[in-house]
């Protein structure tokens, strides 16, 4: 008969106190109603940048049963596939049934991150191509923060236009930051090459604070502001390509955009000219 050995101490020490649990690493707020955050990465999670992950708490407890269920939303990853951490970032709804608690994370505490990633707005859904735009409104930007620091962006494309465009100015400085911190960028600088970062053309724009570049980027396309402004052309079907993440209605009326210049849109299992992802909202 062989011994049976004493369970207490190890079942004790392997508890999760979250399933799928990953610990805030770094929280920084910007606004208001913005913040990003940076969590461990599960060292098996391997994402194609652009794509998003269900991220989220533990809901309150059923005022019945007493029993608490994940509270999950999906999230775009904001830093590149070969960060060792992950970043993420997020609105602040003070209503909103996560992201009134979300907005609350410190250092130290921890989240659920479910390790599926999937997602439309990835290299592999667009057939080559010369120029990339990048088209976002608000927490939009997400996804092109990590397409931005990812090598093959610039080994794909000569030039890469990102667009942002904000309510307010002080809503665009997640996406200005980011892309000022490229310059200095000592592993993009390494793989890519020196001056990388000149391929940017970036294009914010604010609607409703005074700005030095205003209005829709729907309308700057139509009124041809953008590509004078950038002295580029005008969108071609046979050298430029896009990938959009704003609201519903944003990313509705790029589609329509997209579509009159000649463009058609793209999926993992069809690539084409321009994708489509919406960003998280509440
Ligand atoms: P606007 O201020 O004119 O509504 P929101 O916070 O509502 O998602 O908007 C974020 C930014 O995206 C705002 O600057 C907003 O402009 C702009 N926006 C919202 N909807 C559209 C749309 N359908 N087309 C172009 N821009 C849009």
């Amino acid at each position: 008969m062989t011994e049976q050995k004493p369970v207490t101490e190890t079942t004790a020490k392997a508890v999760p106190v979250l399933p799928d649990a990953q610990t805030i690493t770094e929280v920084k707020h910007y606004t208001d109603s913005l913040f990003s955050f940076r969590v461990t990465r599960p060292a098996s999670l391997r994402f194609r940048s652009g794509e998003f992950v269900m991220i989220g708490l533990m809901g309150d407890p059923d005022p019945k049963t007493g029993k608490q269920r994940p509270l999950l939303r999906a999230y775009s990853i904001a830093s590149p596939s070969w960060d060792e951490e992950m970043e993420f970032y997020s609105i602040k709804v003070q209503d909103g049934p996560l992201t009134s608690k979300l907005q609350h994370v410190k250092v130290g505490n921890q989240i659920i991150l479910k390790p599926k990633p999937v997602g439309t707005l990835v290299h592999d859904a667009l057939l080559p191509g010369k120029r990339l735009y990048f088209f976002s409104t608000g927490t939009g930007f997400a996804p092109f923060a990590s397409l931005l620091r990812e090598p093959q962006t610039y080994e794909d494309y000569d030039e890469i236009i990102m667009t942002h465009t904000c309510r307010e100015v002080d809503e665009l400085t997640y996406g200005r930051d980011l892309i000022e911190g490229l310059k200095t960028d000592e592993l993009l600088n390494e793989v890519i090459g020196e001056g990388f970062w000149k391929k940017i053309k970036y294009y914010p724009t604010t609607t409703r604070e005074e700005s030095p570049k205003m209005g829709r980027i729907t309308t700057l396309i139509e009124n041809g502001e953008l590509f004078s402004d950038l002295d580029i052309p005008a969108i071609d079907p046979a050298t430029d390509r896009a990938m959009v993440c704003g609201s519903l209605a944003f990313n509705l009326d790029i589609k329509e955009l997209m579509e009159k210049a000649g463009l058609k849109e793209g999926a993992n299992s069809e690539p084409g000219e321009f994708v489509i992802e919406k960003a998280f909202v509440g």
